[in-house]
């Protein structure tokens, strides 16, 4: 299974930049740029990875990209990040940013932009990899600061396919930001959210009939509602699942009790991402990995997921052809 897991074509929907910073690179640009870490030493923050609710992990994932400064920081993350694609077989990427977590800082929008968009180019260019690139609002933030970023992308709109909701899930629900996302949808963006990972399944219906989402992110909580999981199949609006992440953060108590498989047997369109994956302990295969240790899974069913990868991505039906086809001959 490992080997077909490596060689599989696969494509990542559901990747969190600032999330792929890992230890050594964030005590490097911390370095370079003057940043105090409250850690010593790679091992100590390493040691700091111990998660008990997904707000714990956002504190510290918020802290450490408090390095990220210039536009090469920006570039250096995403090129990193791409080399472990490259390595992993992941030929198409989706990734997020989030560009409040900077802008809040003083850094301009277009510094993030303009770090990550070169990288991916490259990326494209060097590695054979596409990209699309998703914004996300923080879900804790106001409507109104929201709204400002909304504005401070407009001028990079080419650059950027979509937009999505992200951070602390639990009394942020996507009702919230209803307005924000009718806006989106008028400017063109496509739209996805968080909903359903630590929140329970009416914020997977309010991402559906309020925000209009063509994918839902983690999503696992949609067993709860019988109904919901019918429309998502009836409908096959996709879930970009994380299972590493949804261990680590003690959405799921055991991988042995990930619902993906029992989702994937109902007929849902779900696909395997890392979410955070300097944090989490795994890149893509890394999760694969982990579900095929813990979980009944066959070949067949493998080959599913990373052909649903590429079904559920915003690649055109060609495209999308190309690389499902590509997955079947495995
Ligand atoms: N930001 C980064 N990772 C996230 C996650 N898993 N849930 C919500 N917000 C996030
Ligand atoms: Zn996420």
């Amino acid at each position: 299974m490992k080997e077909l897991i490596q060689k599989l074509p696969k494509a990542e929907l559901h990747l969190h930049i600032e999330g792929s910073l890992e230890p050594e690179l964030m005590f490097a640009l911390a370095q370079k740029n003057n940043i105090n870490l409250p850690y010593k030493n790679v091992e100590e923050v390493k040691q700091a990875y111990n998660f008990t609710s997904l707000q714990s992990f956002l504190n510290i994932y918020y802290a450490g990209a408090n390095v990220l400064i210039t536009e090469s920081d920006f570039f250096d993350l995403t090129w990193a990040y791409l080399l472990r694609c490259h390595a992993q077989n992941v030929c198409h990427v989706e990734i997020f940013f989030d560009p409040q977590t900077h802008t809040s800082r003083g850094i301009a929008f277009q510094t993030v932009l303009e770090g990550i968009t070169k990288a991916l180019q490259k990326g494209e260019k060097e590695l054979g990899i596409g990209s699309f690139l998703i914004m996300c609002f923080l879900r804790h933030l106001s409507e109104e600061d929201a709204f400002e970023t909304l504005k401070a992308s407009l001028p990079f709109k080419d650059k950027i396919i979509g937009v999505g909701l992200d951070s602390s899930e639990v009394g942020h629900p996507p009702s919230k930001f209803e307005r924000l996302f009718v806006e989106c949808k008028k400017v063109g963006y496509k739209i996805v959210a968080h909903a359903g990972e630590e929140g329970d399944s009416s914020y997977i219906w309010e991402a559906i009939n309020l925000l209009q989402v063509e994918r839902i992110d983690h999503g696992i909580r949609c067993d709860e509602d019988e109904t919901l999981v019918k429309l998502l199949i009836e409908k096959q609006i996709p879930l970009t699942v994380c299972p590493l992440s949804n261990v680590k953060l003690k959405a799921v108590k055991h991988m042995k009790e990930h619902n993906i498989l029992k989702l994937l047997r109902q007929g849902v369109l779900v696909t395997v991402n890392s979410d955070d994956p300097a944090y989490f302990g795994g890149y893509i295969n890394e999760n694969y990995e982990a579900i095929c240790e813990n979980l009944d899974l066959s070949r067949e069913e493998l080959k599913t997921l990373a052909a649903n990868s590429f079904k559920a991505s915003f690649l055109n039906e060609a495209k999308k052809r190309y690389f499902t086809d590509l997955v079947s001959q495995y």
